[in-house]
């Protein structure tokens, strides 16, 4: 086995273990791999929604610059950069 070939099938083990940990942090583990890779990331949250227009605040996610993103009205696309991870893998 190449070393190349360990680094992938290594990542691939982590990946399928974080799979049982919930979706924050399969998101969290996915946008720090990319971010190392350099590779752009843009992640779709799944929250519960109370009004779905932006006005209840039931939907929010941290943002990575403090305070919070409405996933119904400002989402549920985000650039992986926008979210706070450490705070969502919580
Ligand atoms: S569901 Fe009410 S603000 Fe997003």
């Amino acid at each position: 086995m190449t070393p190349e070939q360990r680094e992938r099938y290594s990542r691939q083990i982590v990946f399928q273990d974080l799979g049982e940990a919930g979706q924050e942090r399969l998101l969290a583990a996915c946008a720090a791999a990319a971010a190392e890779a350099g590779v752009p990331c843009f992640v779709a949250m799944e929250q519960w929604m109370g009004c779905g227009v932006g006005a209840c605040l039931g939907c929010v996610v941290p943002a990575a610059g403090g305070g919070y993103l409405r996933v119904c009205s400002e989402g549920p696309v985000f650039a992986a950069e926008a979210l706070d991870w450490e705070a969502l893998a919580r």
